[in-house]
């Protein structure tokens, strides 16, 4: 199994986005003004029409909340989508600014308990404070611990709905890994798993979808727009691939049932 970053990791440097006391600053400059807003609404309406009745189906069979787990979670813009049925009208209503942004203006949707993992503490705290997320962990994904390595293995195996986006940052065996682990659960299961391209070159996406094709059974795939490229982003990948404006989404739903 490769051990390699991915082929094609330089994208724009983000940090400053990532660890901000609050969602604003990404909210402004990465979903706002690069556009990935419209992914969040396209897969909230996916959600609220195709998994929601599907996850309270579950929540009922099992007779409690489902465990929903956030990897690279950031501020919490995917959970809001899934679980409250965020549109960008709400993200625009409440992320847009420091008065409003720590105001939830939906309801979750159906019975879940939910857990936030990323590297950045004040994305975190920010989830937690909010009450998007109920439990959080900081964790680096590319250097875990024993003890971290066995914490999220268990948190993966027991979770009934796994979101990961932004595999770029992460390292191919650890991703296959997740997969594994998320596979191996025993209770019914969903994995909503996000591929980027261009900056996810075609090879290493197909590698993935082999992967987990092997390992769950698909349930959907749902295709979007991710957000507009930088300058040097556009310089890069609109050379080796034709895409010069913008990158590509794809979210791979795979349930546990073979
Ligand atoms: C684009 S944000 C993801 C937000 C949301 N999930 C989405 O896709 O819109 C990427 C996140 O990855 C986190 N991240 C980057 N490297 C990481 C690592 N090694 N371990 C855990 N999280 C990491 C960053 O802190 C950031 O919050």
């Amino acid at each position: 199994m490769s051990n390699k970053k991915h082929e094609h990791s330089s994208k724009h440097d983000w940090t400053s986005e990532y660890n901000h006391p609050d969602c604003t600053k990404y909210y402004q400059n990465v979903m706002d003004k690069m556009q990935l807003v419209e992914r969040c609404e396209i897969v909230a309406k996916y959600s609220e029409k195709h998994l929601v009745p599907l996850f309270k189906q579950w929540s009922g069979d099992l007779d409690k909340p489902l465990q929903f787990l956030d990897l690279l979670c950031c501020y919490g813009n995917d959970t809001l989508a899934y679980i409250n049925a965020y549109f960008q009208t709400d993200y625009a209503k409440t992320w847009a600014s420091q008065e409003t942004c720590f105001q939830i203006s939906k309801p979750r949707q159906f019975p879940v308990e939910t857990l936030g993992i990323d590297i950045s503490a004040p994305a975190l705290q920010f989830g937690k404070k909010v009450g998007i997320f109920d439990r959080t962990k900081v964790l680096d994904l590319n250097k875990l611990s024993e003890t971290e390595t066995q914490f999220l293995e268990e948190k993966c195996q027991s979770s009934n709905v796994l979101i990961i986006n932004s595999l770029a940052y992460i390292n191919e065996d650890q991703i296959r890994l997740i997969i594994d682990w998320f596979a191996s659960g025993k209770e019914p299961g969903m994995i909503a798993i996000g591929f980027v391209y261009s900056y996810m070159g075609p090879e290493l996406i197909s590698r993935y979808k082999f992967h987990l094709l092997k390992k769950l059974k698909f349930f959907a795939s749902v295709p979007m727009m991710n957000r507009y490229l930088q300058e040097a982003e556009r310089m890069k990948f609109g050379h080796e691939f034709g895409t010069y404006s913008r990158a590509y989404y794809e979210v791979w739903y795979l349930t546990r049932e073979k």
